[in-house]
Formats: C-alpha cells, structure tokens, sequence
C-alpha cells in the first residue's frame, strides 16, 4: 500500500481537573488526511482550506514533525506527501494538533508496516505537538488515535488507559485562543487545600467513567485550580456563563484543552437550549465562530 485516507476526530484535552493527562474524542467536528509515501526521501504537506495559515514548513508543523521524528528513530529513508483536509477551523482546544500528528503516525505505521504498539504510535505522536505548543503532551494525540476517554497513566514511559464511554451529548463552544498558547502562564504551585481537592476530583472522573455516573462526571470535571484558572481569565464573562450553564441542567462545563473554546456535557434533552444559551452569550467574542452540538466518541482515527 502506497497511499491512505483517514479520518481523525476532534478531541477536548484536560477534561476539567486532568491537566495533561485526561482527554475524551468527539463525534465532530473532524479533519481527513491522505498520506501517500514516495521514494523522494522528503516530507512535504500540503493543506486543503487551511484558512487558519497552518505552517507548511515540515518541522512547524505537528504532522511533520511527528514524522521527522518517527523517521529519524526508526532511519527510515522515504519520503511521505501529507495531504490534510481541514475541516475543523473552527476554534482553539479542539485537538487538531494532536489530530495531524495522530493521523500521520497512524498513516504511516500502515503504510511502511511498522506494527507499533499504541503507546509507541502516541509518543512519536506526542512529538509533533511540539510544533504548537512546545511541549510534548499526549493526551490530545492518545484521544485522536484511539477514542472514548483517555488516562496518561505514565509519561515515563508513555503509557495510556483507555476507557470506553457511553455518547454523552455534548455543546461545544468553539472560540480561538488569542495567543498561540498559554501554557507559559500555567503554575503547578496551587497549595496543599487545592492539590487535595485536584487530585481527588481526578479520582472521581475516573470513578464516575466506570460507574457509568454521568452526574458524577460532570461535577467532578467542573473543577480545576491548574489550567482552567488561566484559560479562563482569556474568556470574557467565561465564569458566568458556566455557572449558567450549569444552573440550566448541564452535567458539566469546563474549557476545552487549552482553550478558548468551551465544553458542557448535558443531558439529552438540554443540548438545544444550552446551545442557544452559548450562541448568545459567546457571540459578542470577536473569536467566537461556532457552537457544536454533538458526542463524545468511541472511536479514534478510521480508515476512509
Ligand atoms: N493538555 C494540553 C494543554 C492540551 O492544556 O495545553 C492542549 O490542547
């Protein structure tokens, strides 16, 4: 096989509590890439509707990166075409970073029939988000190429649990971060009161996941003194219109991996009204684009 289509879903990093190490798929949005190897020795990419000036250059770019870095450990000599069709250009926090590197690496371990282990294919993944954000993170990267809800168990070595989720709908604020990233601002000094009450909402999440208590779920992940703190102060009114959506009869709400965008679980019959309520209050943002109703998801990256 010289050439692959895939899809790769949108993923929501952080998950409320679980900075770094917690992230779920999502029915939509979603991005395709066609990946085709070639004897050129080059990477080179190409992207169809990228009106966001996603970098081309191969090291700026996750994709690229991510396989530079698979090819330079494995001394693999061949060249690889990238083709991504976005269609996720909506918002910040979405995972398409992580969406490009997963779907790269997933690409490529079929086409060269490498038979990497899922750990492996998200460390090399891991890899690329340094072109976005400078750091190696592998939550938004594990959801990408393997769906449901994601736990870093250990990131030396890379080691991810998967767990399986039932579809929580889901309304999805999407809005872009005016600042590449923020992960600079972040601080890991929180004090003893909040570093008891972090890690055991951490607990309660994946509690909550394996009783199936969506209640439970989202007043676990409706709490966060790492990077909500931080992401939220860049969304005008952001505490507010939380605690009104919660108020309406969300399970929960939470920014969406680093933000700006912003995530509600809710029950079936209140995805319409908490969408409306979002539409209203998110659209003076000048970043705002759109509100997304959907699911969390199962499934990682598929073969088109
Ligand atoms: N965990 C990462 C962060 C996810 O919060 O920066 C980025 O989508």
């Amino acid at each position: 096989m010289r050439s692959i289509k895939v899809r790769v879903p949108a993923t929501s990093a952080n998950v409320g509590p679980g900075y770094d190490i917690f992230a779920l798929a999502l029915k939509e949005p979603f991005d395709e890439f066609e990946i085709s190897t070639n004897d050129s020795g080059k990477i080179t990419i190409d992207i169809e509707n990228n009106i966001q000036n996603i970098p081309t250059e191969v090291k700026d770019n996750s994709a690229g990166l991510a396989a530079l870095e698979l090819f330079a450990k494995k001394n693999i000599g061949k060249g690889v075409k990238i083709k991504i069709i976005k269609r996720m250009n909506s918002g910040g926090g979405l995972g398409t970073t992580g969406a490009s590197a997963a779907a790269t690496i997933f690409g490529l371990n079929k086409l060269l029939n490498l038979n990497l282990s899922k750990n492996e294919m998200i460390d090399f993944a891991r890899k690329g988000e340094v072109a976005s954000g400078g750091s190696p993170h592998a939550d938004n990267v594990a959801a990408a190429l393997l769906g449901g809800f994601i736990l870093v168990k250990s990131y030396n070595p890379i080691d991810v649990l998967n767990l399986e989720l039932p579809d929580i709908p889901v309304v999805l604020a999407a809005i872009r971060k005016s600042q590449r990233t923020t992960r600079g601002f972040i601080t890991y000094e929180i004090g003893q009161e909040k570093l008891k009450e972090q890690m055991a909402r951490c607990s309660r999440v994946i509690h909550a996941i394996h009783t199936k208590d969506m209640v439970e779920f989202g007043k676990a992940i409706s709490l966060d003194f790492i990077h909500e703190p931080v992401r939220g102060a860049a969304i005008p009114d952001y505490w507010d219109i939380k605690r009104k959506i919660i108020n309406m009869g969300a399970y929960g709400c939470t920014i969406s991996g680093g933000g700006s965008s912003v995530i509600a679980f809710t029950p079936a019959g209140k995805q319409d009204d908490i969408a409306d309520l979002m539409e209203k209050r998110f659209s003076s943002n000048p970043n705002f684009t759109k509100v997304y109703k959907t699911f969390t998801s199962n499934k990682g990256v598929q073969i088109v």
